[in-house]
């Protein structure tokens, strides 16, 4: 047994050339996969205009159902370091915008914004605001939240506080904004909230400054007033004109070499005994640069997902941004978008008895294979993606991928694909976007049509299986 394990090990290590094998227990590469690890997150300004939204309380049930637990939600995002509370406002959230498709440069908000957010059923994270530096107003709202929300898990104060303007009410007159100066403001403003809401904060909140440097400029003291620490995640950007890539974001060796870069960041927060979020996360920031809403992009979120589970990131917090202004979203007010698509397919994969998860190939090539394995240490479940990218013109090429090793008893075993025309692809524009062979949900989120499974021949413990470029199949075990 020891031996044949090895070397499954070593087939494992490349792919094209051999088989993959399956090995019959985690391998020590396997990590744990935390129950919410596809979270969203909701920009503060547009939260409660998403609970208004039907397809805001199908969309987070589907991944409930699919994974045995909801999704976490954090709210929070640049508006919240815009926006004051104010304890006599009667609405959730009050502010004007040019256009609807704008987001507040201003706004207040009232105790009814708990109310709504006491309401989802996950853990919830709140952003409040530091930017400003009106200690008190965001002191009244920590406790406000703390007294309505028993969901709430913990408060961010400040969002992405590198990017602050250096006229920001915050940053002390004549100095120069920098990771020692935020850390000790951040660790000041947890030292005057936690004897009124406890130690609950999100510590970090950084997307370009390293989060664990706040753990060392805190100190252990620091470090006793948080529960976790986040970090934010964007592969690409279209902002000030830059260009993105669909083939690159959805490449499988792109997506393991990206995500490595959190591995280390994350040991050294666990080490510190806190839990290590993406607590924003998305594809490409500023509109998307075209490519966020396609195919491709649900291709991604299976992938990136998967490698966050691999180098110890516990959740992903998904990015939600203006509702009917955002590329990158999973739902709208009348559209369910093409994102969702993989969100669903990887929550299915994990599905309600997945808890550790493997990579089975070398992250070098555009073919990824899974496996989920269940607390009684069995393979259940495969997923191989072929990251290949199709754009619709020319030939569509297909890749065989042979899976040994399997213990399955009987001759045939079941596949569900995912699949579109090509990756840019999008639902939202008609395209047949599909798992199972159906296009899965109504405008409202809910689930429609049937998925078919595919059969697949298991003969000696192997199977092979085919994947056009731009698919991804799940393998039942
Ligand atoms: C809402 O905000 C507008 C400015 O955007 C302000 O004129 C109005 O008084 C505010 N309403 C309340 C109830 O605070
Ligand atoms: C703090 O804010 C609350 C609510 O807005 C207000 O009632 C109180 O007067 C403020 N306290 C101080 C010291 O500003
Ligand atoms: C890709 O698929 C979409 C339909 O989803 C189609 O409209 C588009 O023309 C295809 N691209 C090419 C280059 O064929």
């Amino acid at each position: 047994m020891h031996f044949l394990g090895a070397l499954g090990v070593a087939l494992t290590a490349s792919l094209g050339t051999g088989a993959v094998t399956v090995p019959s227990t985690p391998p020590s590469s396997a990590q744990s996969v935390d129950k919410s690890i596809l979270s969203v997150s909701l920009e503060f300004f547009a939260f409660p205009g998403y609970t208004q939204l039907e397809a805001t309380n199908n969309c987070l049930a589907n991944i409930a159902t699919l994974r045995g637990a909801p999704p976490a939600v954090r709210i929070g995002g640049t508006t919240q370091d815009r926006a004051t509370y104010d304890p006599s406002l009667s609405s959730a959230v009050n502010y004007t915008v040019a256009n609807p498709g704008d987001a507040p440069s201003t706004l207040t908000y009232g105790p009814s914004f708990f109310t709504l957010a006491s309401q989802l059923r996950g853990d919830v994270t709140v952003g409040l605001n530091r930017q400003l530096n009106n200690q008190n107003a965001s002191l009244q709202a920590a406790i406000k939240a703390k007294q309505t929300m028993p969901n709430l898990f913990a408060l961010e104060l400040g969002n992405e506080p590198e990017f602050y303007a250096s006229n920001s009410p915050i940053i002390p007159s004549g100095q120069k904004w920098s990771t020692d100066l935020d850390a000790a403001s951040e660790k000041a403003w947890f030292q005057a909230f936690s004897p009124s809401v406890g130690n609950i904060f999100q510590g970090a909140v950084y997307l370009s400054w390293n989060a664990a440097g706040l753990l060392t400029r805190i100190g252990s003291d620091g470090i006793s007033f948080l529960k976790s620490i986040s970090r934010h995640s964007y592969p690409q950007s279209a902002c000030g004109g830059a260009s993105t890539n669909l083939p690159n974001l959805m490449s499988h060796s792109g997506i393991v070499s990206y995500t490595r870069q959190y591995q280390s960041e994350a040991t050294s927060v666990h080490a510190a005994g806190l839990r290590y979020f993406l607590a924003e996360t998305n594809s490409a920031t500023c509109g998307g640069g075209g490519i966020s809403p396609t195919f491709g992009a649900a291709l991604w979120i299976i992938d990136y997902v998967l490698q966050g589970a691999l180098n110890g990131v516990e959740r992903l917090y998904f990015h939600q941004g203006t509702i009917g202004n955002c590329a990158y979203c999973f739902w709208g007010t009348s559209s369910i978008f093409t994102p969702y698509y993989g969100v669903a397919f990887v929550s299915e994969f994990f599905g309600t008895d997945g808890v550790r998860v493997a990579m089975l190939d070398d992250g070098t090539s555009a073919i990824g294979v899974y496996a989920v394995y269940s607390a009684s240490n069995v393979p259940v479940r495969l997923l191989v993606i072929n990251s290949n990218y199709f754009d619709g013109t020319g030939t569509r090429a297909t890749t065989s991928v042979s899976l040994t090793g399997l213990t399955t008893s009987t001759e045939t075993t079941k596949a569900k694909r995912l699949t579109a025309p090509n990756a840019t692809s999008r639902s939202d524009q008609g395209a047949a976007v599909t798992i199972g062979g159906s296009t899965s949900f109504t405008s409202t989120c809910t689930r429609s049509g049937t998925q078919n499974l595919e059969d697949v021949s298991v003969s000696g413990g192997a199977a092979t299986v085919s994947l056009q470029a731009s698919e991804a199949l799940i393998v039942y075990l």
